[in-house]
């Protein structure tokens, strides 16, 4: 059972920016990626998925289907949707 909080969709769309945060979901998880923006391999790009969903950008850029990533993904979990 995770003791993480539990967002709506809504939520996670207010962070969209550096500024405000930036968060995406990914399977039913929500992850705070501000930090990892600036040491993205693929640079900015990953702001196209502020605020919402990575599976289709992830679809698109199939380097991003191996197992190192999602563990780097996990490190920045927030909660769940
Ligand atoms: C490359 C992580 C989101 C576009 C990469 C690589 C990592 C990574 C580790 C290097 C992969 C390798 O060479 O083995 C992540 C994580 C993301 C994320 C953790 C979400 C939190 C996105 C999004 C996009 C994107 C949303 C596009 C809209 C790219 C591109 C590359 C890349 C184009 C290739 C860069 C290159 O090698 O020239 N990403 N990524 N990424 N990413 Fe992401």
């Amino acid at each position: 059972p995770s003791a993480l909080p539990i967002f709506s969709q809504e939520e996670v769309t207010k962070h969209r920016s550096l500024k405000d945060g930036v968060w995406v979901t990914y399977r039913g998880s929500v992850y705070d990626i501000t930090e990892f923006v600036a040491i993205h391999p693929g640079g900015d790009k990953i702001l196209l998925a502020a605020g919402g969903a990575l599976e289709p950008f992830w679809a698109l850029y199939a380097v991003h289907n191996q197992e190192h990533i999602l563990k780097i993904l996990s490190e920045y979990k927030v909660g769940e949707l």
